[in-house]
């Protein structure tokens, strides 16, 4: 029983930071394409296994380099994915808008190479060997289209300067970046999404993301801090911190973030004494993940809190306090789903008034004495 409602409240959880994260620019060259809602992820970046490219290949009127497939459908789309290509294809046609170049073996990036295009929205390059000493500074200065690049999964060792200024997201996950060029961001006033998880980066310094006032996901799992990066763009609205060790939470560590919705700070080494009481004074918090750190106690919450994650912590009591100041009739925590499994409390420890302060639970994950 216990393990179905986990599946079930995963499902909510994964449904409902996905919702937030779609972005209204579902342009696929007016094609309509099937879009995975679960990920906020067009999935159409790989045609692999989906339809025949030999097919195309007879049927398609227009020229299609021959590294690539070109769906008849989505005649701006050029697919040159997982094909072991050391370089970008030459002679891409004009009419390239998405191009789709992930799983290949491209280390280095020439301005001359996207020279004949200028009207590229998609460049996805996720999956290669890129290399930020062999990319050449200029080569997107004319993409003043591009809206999404994607570049996961290379060798990069910072964030490329001279981005072209229209870009709404930046996908730079899992390569080796340890620091963010002077004036990467400066003009990206419409980048909503920055993934920048998996990487070296120990700190963000003053005018590091100054520029990007639109930021609403960012993604900083999985790096090197040891605490909470200052300098966050105050727009954000996600923010991910999950995997860095960090040895606390200063009373002022989200002071002036009145965007912030959903704090992930999962796995993070947090201890009860380390964290100042107000930290999370946040009215417009709606979900917080301190899974798997090492609490003691539960810490004060907003009242607005609506979900909340403790599991697999040390928290041994349950005080009302942490999330009732005072039970009114207008006065109760709006917390929907709690989890407080996997700690060294018990359901029969709660205290008998909790259900005043709790009133509106949906679902509270708690261990029963055995
Ligand atoms: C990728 O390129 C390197 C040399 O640049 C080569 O040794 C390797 O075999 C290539 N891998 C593939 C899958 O083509
Ligand atoms: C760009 O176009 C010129 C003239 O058609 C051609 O010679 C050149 O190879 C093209 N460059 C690329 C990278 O496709
Ligand atoms: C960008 O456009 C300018 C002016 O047309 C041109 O001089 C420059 O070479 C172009 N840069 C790239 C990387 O294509
Ligand atoms: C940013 O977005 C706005 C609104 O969609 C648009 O008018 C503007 O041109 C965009 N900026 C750039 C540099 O593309
Ligand atoms: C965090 O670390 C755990 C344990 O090392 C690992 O299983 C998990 O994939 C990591 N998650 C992220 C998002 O970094
Ligand atoms: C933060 O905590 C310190 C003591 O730990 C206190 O002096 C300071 O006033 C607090 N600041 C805020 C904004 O609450
Ligand atoms: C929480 O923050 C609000 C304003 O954001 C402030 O008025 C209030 O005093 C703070 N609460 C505590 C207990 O510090
Ligand atoms: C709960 O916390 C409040 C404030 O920290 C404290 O005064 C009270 O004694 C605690 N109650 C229990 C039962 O520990």
């Amino acid at each position: 029983m216990a393990l179905l409602r986990c599946a079930v409240m995963v499902l909510l959880c994964v449904f409902h930071s996905a919702s937030a994260t779609v972005v209204a620019a579902m342009d696929y060259g007016g094609v309509p394409l099937w879009i995975n809602r679960l990920l906020g992820e067009p999935s159409v970046l790989s045609l692999q296994g989906r339809m025949d490219p030999a097919w195309f290949r007879a049927n398609n009127p227009q020229a299609c380099p021959q590294q690539c497939d070109c769906p008849i459908q989505w005649t701006t789309a050029l697919y040159c994915d997982h094909r072991g290509l050391a370089d970008i294809p030459d002679n891409l046609p004009d009419r390239t808008q998405y191009l789709f170049l992930q799983g290949n073996n491209i280390s280095s990036l020439s301005s001359s190479m996207l020279a004949n295009i200028t009207g590229l929205r998609w460049l996805i390059l996720d999956h290669n060997q890129l290399q930020s000493d062999n990319l050449d500074q200029a080569v997107l200065q004319n993409q003043t289209q591009l809206y999404y690049l994607f570049a996961n999964h290379n060798h990069l060792s910072s964030v490329p300067s001279e981005l072209p200024a229209g870009l709404k997201q930046l996908r730079l996950a899992y390569n080796q970046i340890s620091s963010i060029s002077p004036g990467a961001f400066q003009n990206l006033h419409n980048l909503t999404v920055l993934l920048l998880q998996g990487n070296r980066l120990q700190t963000i310094t003053k005018g590091d993301l100054k520029g990007v006032v639109s930021l609403n996901l960012l993604d900083l799992r999985e790096n090197l801090f040891s605490s909470i990066p200052r300098h966050l763009p105050p727009s954000v609205q996600q923010l991910y911190l999950s995997n860095n060790s960090l040895s606390g939470l200063d009373n002022d560590s989200f002071v002036g973030f009145f965007n912030l919705k959903y704090l992930r700070l999962r796995r993070c080494g947090l201890q009860s004494s380390g964290i100042q009481p107000q930290v999370f004074n946040l009215s417009s918090l709606v979900e917080l993940d301190l899974s798997y750190n090492k609490l003691t106690t539960i810490p004060t919450v907003p009242t607005t809190l609506q979900y909340l994650y403790l599991e697999a912590n040390e928290i041994q009591e349950f005080n009302v306090t942490s999330f009732c100041r005072e039970v009114g009739p207008l006065s109760y925590s709006r917390m929907k789903i709690l989890r407080l499994d996997g700690n060294k409390m018990s359901y029969e420890q709660l205290p008998s008034d909790w259900v005043f302060c709790l009133r509106v639970i949906e679902h509270i994950y708690v261990s029963t004495q055995n």
